[in-house]
């Protein structure tokens, strides 16, 4: 399709509040960027209560959520729309897994063992898929037109 072109993909990257407060946004961007990526978007934000529930939705049911939100609501967080080929699957690989326990037991050179504490403090957020890739575009940046977010479908 015409993403195939060039093969890239785009995906949603977040450095959560522990991230930023513990001054590792311009380190991770450093690996984003020497990974390969392209950083299409960035913004620092504060998420209220509200938008980091609809950005959680999905767990809204888990023991979790309201620590979840009370941290995700603890201070700034980093978004990013990332480029690059494969760039659902990559950013999660480099971020690592959800606890930053064992991320740095099996995986001592991810994101997540760099900064994480646990399994909710983990410091970097990635997108799961291509389709919550484009949900979770269109959550941060409602002015990425739809053509390009439209053109990571062709890489499915
Ligand atoms: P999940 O989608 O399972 O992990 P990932 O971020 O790797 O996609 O969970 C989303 C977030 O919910 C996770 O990053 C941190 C939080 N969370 C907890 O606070 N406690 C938990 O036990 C789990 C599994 C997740
Ligand atoms: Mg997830």
């Amino acid at each position: 399709g015409n993403g195939g072109a060039s093969g890239k993909e785009r995906t949603l990257a977040m450095i959560k509040p522990d991230g930023v407060s513990g001054n590792y946004t311009d380190e991770i961007k450093r690996i984003i960027v020497e990974a390969g990526f392209d950083i299409f978007k960035e913004m620092l934000t504060q998420l209220d209560k509200e938008t980091a529930s609809a950005f959680y939705e999905e767990h809204s049911s888990r023991s979790f959520f309201p620590h979840l939100v009370t941290y995700m609501t603890s201070g700034p967080v980093f978004v990013m729309v990332l480029d690059k080929r494969n760039a659902v699957s990559d950013w999660r690989a480099l971020i690592g897994p959800t606890d930053a326990q064992k991320a740095k037991i099996s995986h001592p050179h991810s994101i997540r063992a760099l900064c994480g504490k646990d399994s909710q403090r983990n410091c970097a957020h990635g997108s799961d898929s291509t389709s919550s890739a484009e949900r979770e575009i269109k959550f941060f940046f409602k002015d990425v037109n739809s053509g390009d977010i439209a053109s990571q479908h062709d890489e499915l």
